[in-house]
Parts: C-alpha cells; sequence; structure tokens
C-alpha cells in the first residue's frame, strides 16, 4: 500500500507545502517572504500575516504539482516546533482544518528532526546509527540518529547558532539579512588564512559563537590590527567602512573559515567518541560551499560515509516534513486535533 503525506513547514518566513509517496517527493513548493529585506530581519507579526496570505496557494499547487487529490492523503504533517509562534500557528491551524476536513490523521512534526531526515529523502541514504550536524539559524547540534524516530542530541550550542554567526557577522560587515549566503559568495574569492579569529575552549561536544561575535566586533573597531579592544587602535566609522571595502572577501573567507572548523572539530569529536561513520550535514548552513566542501574533505581523511541534502532540502522546506511526517506514519506517531504549536524547542529525542 502507498502512503501519501501532504506536509506543511510555516515555522519562520517561508511558507512551504510538499507531497511525498512512500517517503518520494513528489511535489515541494516554497514562497519567501520579501516584505523583510527592509528591515534587516524578520519581523514576526509580518511573517503571520504573509503566512496567511500564501498557505492557500501554496498547498494548492504542491497538490497540482503532485497530481494528487486532497482525498488521496493518507495524513497531514506539519511544522509544530520551534519557530515563531505567529507562523506556526498559521501553519498548525491550516494542517488541522485540512485533516479534520478529509478526515485522516494529523501528525506534529519538529522542524530540527525534520532537518536531520532530509539525508533521507535521496539516494543514496545513511545507514544507522549515524551523526548529523544540524546547522540552522537558530541551532546547532551533533544528533546521534538510531532510526528515523529515535535521535539524542550530543552536543548543542550554549549560545549562538552557527546561523547568527554567520547573520550576525554579516550584519556587523553592514550585509543585508540573511547574510549567511552573502559570506558564503564574498568568501569564494577570498584568502581565508588572511585574518585569525579564534577558537573557543568549549568542553565536550558543544559549542559557542559568542566569542567570536566579539572579536570580530573588536577586529573591525580596530581596523583589524587586533581581535580585543584597544582604544588606541579604535578608528572613525568612516575608516571602518572603508576597511570592510577594502578587504570584504578576505574577512568573509576568514570568518567562514573559523565557523566551519568549529563545527567540524567538534564533528571529528563526536565520531570518535561514538565509532560511527556515517556522517551528514542539515539545515541552512549546510547549503554553505565552504562547509560543503571542507566536510567532504574530512570525510575521506577520516575515512567517513559522508552525506549533504540537495540544496533544496538544506534551508527551509515541507520536503523534509513530509519525509519526517512519513516515517512517524509507519511508526504510527498520530497526533489528535487538540495538538498545540510550541514557539519553544520542544523535546524530539527519546
Ligand atoms: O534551516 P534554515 O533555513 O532556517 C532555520 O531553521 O533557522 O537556516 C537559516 C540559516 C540562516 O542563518 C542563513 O544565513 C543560513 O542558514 N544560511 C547560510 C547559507 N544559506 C543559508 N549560511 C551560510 N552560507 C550559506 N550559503
Ligand atoms: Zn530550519
Amino acid at each position: 500500500m502507498s502512503i501519501l503525506i501532504l506536509a506543511i513547514e510555516s515555522s519562520c518566513d517561508e511558507t512551504a507545502a510538499a507531497v511525498c509517496r512512500d517517503g518520494k517527493i513528489l511535489s515541494n513548493i516554497i514562497t519567501g517572504q520579501k516584505v523583510h529585506e527592509q528591515y534587516g530581519g524578520v519581523v514576526p507579526e509580518l511573517a503571520s500575516r504573509a503566512h496567511i496570505q500564501n498557505i492557500v496557494p501554496v498547498v494548492e499547487r504542491a497538490m497540482q504539482d503532485a497530481g494528487c487529490m486532497m482525498q488521496d492523503m493518507d495524513a497531514i504533517a506539519f511544522t509544530q516546533s520551534p519557530g515563531l509562534i505567529g507562523s506556526l500557528l498559521v501553519g498548525a491551524q491550516f494542517a488541522k482544518s485540512l485533516a479534520l476536513s478529509i478526515n485522516k490523521p494529523l501528525i506534529a512534526v519538529h522542524h530540527m528532526q525534520a532537518h536531520v531526515l532530509a539525508n533521507l529523502i535521496e539516494e543514496p541514504k545513511p545507514d544507522f546509527p549515524f551523526l548529523c550536524l544540524t546547522v540552522s539559524g537558530g541551532h546547532t547540534q551533533i544528533v546521534l540518529c538510531e532510526s528515523p524516530i529515535q535521535m539524542k542530541v550530543i552536543g548543542e550550542t550554549i549560545d549562538d547558532a552557527a546561523g547568527e554567526a554567520f547573520d550576525k557577522s554579516a550584519k556587523m560587515l553592514g550585509l543585508p539579512y540573511p547574510g549567511g549566503p552573502l559570506i558564503d559568495k564574498y568568501a569564494q574569492q577570498g584568502n581565508p588564512d588572511r585574518f585569525q579569529f579564534p577558537e573557543p575552549q568549549i568542553p565536550g561536544l558543544d559549542f559557542s559563537f559568542n566569542g567570536l561575535k566579539t572579536s570580530i566586533l573588536y577586529f573591525l573597531q580596530n581596523t583589524g590590527k587586533t581581535n580585543v579592544y584597544k582604544e588606541e587602535f579604535k578608528v572613525t566609522e568612516d575608516e571602518k567602512k572603508k576597511f570592510i571595502n577594502d578587504n570584504l572577501s578576505d574577512i568573509c573567507a576568514s570568518i567562514q573559515q573559523r565557523i566551519i572548523t568549529i563545527l567540524l572539530n567538534k564533528l571529528k569529536s563526536a565520531a570518535k567518541q561514538t565509532n560511527i561513520n556515517n556522517i551528514c550535514i542539515a539545515g541552512g548552513v549546510s547549503a554553505n560551499s565552504g562547509l560543503r566542501k571542507a566536510f567532504g574533505e574530512t570525510g575521506n581523511k577520516y575515512k567517513w560515509k559522508t552525506f549533504i541534502p540537495k540544496l533544496e532540502y538544506c534551508t527551509d522546506n515541507a520536503a523534509m516534513i513530509a519525509v519526517a511526517g512519513y516515517y512517524k506514519y509507519l511508526a504510527g506517531q498520530f497526533d489528535d486535533l487538540s495538538v498545540s504549536a510550541s514557539a519553544r524547542n520542544t523535546n524530539y529525542t527519546n
């Protein structure tokens, strides 16, 4: 028997819907929200309103592309948490109404679990157990996956996420939001060894990016003379702008390289500790070309089998929610209509 799932993702500023049959993606529609550009970040209230406008056409297109009728669906999956509460509520309420109207089960999906499962969308797929470094705008985790529904977070950030480190660095450089993809772009022409940023010494498998942020702040205030605050090196705003302008590619490449080494050094420790050599990356930051390349090289060196989702499955999308919904369906993990969205990072591990 084939299982068809319609999935809805609305945790932040992308309205997305996808259909999968037996875990294979039939359609994957995503609509971004331009309205936030002028504000330099996502404005939650505007995001909720845009979701309300976008959700019907996005779901309709996902059904059309898949060549399916709503009545054919075996379940409706949606992102329950974490994210912006107003945004999540739009997707949750829409999914609940659909499930009720076609009298089919509802499946609440954790966004971070879905990011990990993006690695099961296409062949080749990792064998279990595998490790996944999930790097997004709000989270940075190393997850040990025993099965699609049995996951354990074995390391995570104690402050900013890797995506935030990219976005906040970009903001300090005067680049628009979200700055991660722009740092990636400029870094491709830059020298990653030109400027040195410190690597934090955090015990175990946890991450920290706060120190890097502070060191970039002082580095720019001091036009690269030092990474710590020194009054005598402090320059004017115009001098700072000129320094950034003249050295943008090298600065981006050096920042990106440090973020990548912080991530991969912890991943190496996790692989050693767990003795697992099937290793994946996931989340928006796994779209970063430098990280994809360095991850592949590290994998070759340590004889890992490495897996990276296709670009469209790295950043937020509904295909990953559909696949997560499929595995939850197989495990009989359904939710009743009283389930609510949650902004907080609810537990998806066991
Ligand atoms: O997974 P995602 O789309 O949304 C969340 O769940 O947060 O991740 C978004 C994050 C943002 O911080 C964005 O700047 C970052 O992923 N990102 C990148 C790249 N593409 C997206 N960071 C670095 N390089 C990229 N190419
Ligand atoms: Zn995400």
